[in-house]
């Protein structure tokens, strides 16, 4: 890497990656692997803590992955603090940074596509469609690059966790997923790179979502029907400040599928809302 010296060892290609790794392996140690797309915060230090539990080494990825933006979307502004992320990174104990470039990840004549169904239809595919397969094809190429034991990612995308344990499991990826409940501010907001966007106002608006998530949640156990919770949940949303609502939908925690009624088995709300410019997302089991 040419940028200027970072507090811990780094990697900015699959080759200086692999090379880290297979003296790892070569000693006979195991590996977590922390993928995220930076501008990290207590939410991802807490997967490198969970790594530090899961195996003696810890990869964490910092890579602003450009195929699930869609041309609208902040690709161009979202947050880039690398030499922090590193500092950060070095503090939590994470034994290598691996920050690809976009050439690295994506070179000239790159032309694979990974196209989902099951936990990826519906809820976030139906507000931004390209997310899922970008998304899949990004930790599809980290998780075969890294070829760590395990791999950590956050409940906050809870739709995103769920994807992810799917594509594994579909395309026979021996990396075990591992999800890690979400960080939350003293205030139950769920911490996220884009809570950065938002003003005073905005954030005190925001902290309202996960009180109307348990709200809902507490409803739905004491036999409220699903779907005037879920009308009334957005409606809440509206009162509380928020610009407008994607959905808020109770579904089947491991499938994602749809309910008619509350099942005897795991469910989970899950809520996306705009703020200004921000879209925030939460959820949380039943
Ligand atoms: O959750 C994220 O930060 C990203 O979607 C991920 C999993 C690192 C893929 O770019």
């Amino acid at each position: 890497m040419d940028s200027p010296p970072l507090p811990l060892p780094h990697a900015a290609t699959p080759t200086e990656l692999r090379r880290v790794v297979a003296g790892w392996r070569a000693a006979g140690e195991t590996v977590a692997f922390v993928p995220t797309m930076g501008a990290l915060h207590a939410g991802h230090l807490r997967l490198v803590e969970q790594g530090r539990v899961e195996a003696r080494r810890v990869v964490t990825s910092v890579f602003v992955n450009p195929t699930q933006f869609a041309a609208h979307e902040d690709l161009e502004t979202y947050p880039r603090t690398l030499e922090q992320d590193a500092r950060v990174l070095a503090e939590a104990g994470c034994d290598l940074l691996y920050a690809p470039t976009a050439k690295s990840m994506y070179p000239e004549g790159f032309a694979t596509r990974i196209a989902m169904d099951g936990p990826a239809l519906g809820l976030e595919t139906d507000h931004r469609p390209h997310f899922f397969g970008g998304v899949a094809i990004v930790v599809a190429k980290l998780l075969n690059q890294v070829r760590a034991d395990v791999a950590l990612f956050g409940e906050k995308d809870y739709q995103q966790l769920r994807v992810i344990f799917r594509l594994a499991a579909d395309l026979d990826i021996p990396t075990r997923i591992v999800g890690v409940p979400t960080e939350r501010d003293g205030h139950g907001l769920a911490l996220s790179s884009r809570n950065a966007y938002l003003s005073e106002a905005e954030l005190e608006i925001a902290r309202r979502l996960n009180g109307r998530l348990a709200a809902a949640a507490a409803r739905v156990r004491s036999g409220d029907p699903i779907d005037a919770v879920e009308r009334e949940t957005a409606e809440a949303l509206i009162v509380d400040g928020f610009a407008s609502v994607d959905y808020v939908a109770i579904r089947e925690a491991d499938t994602l599928n749809p309910l008619a009624e509350a099942v005897d088995q795991p469910m989970r709300i899950l809520a996306a809302a705009w703020l200004g410019r921000t879209r925030l997302i939460d959820n949380m089991a039943l």
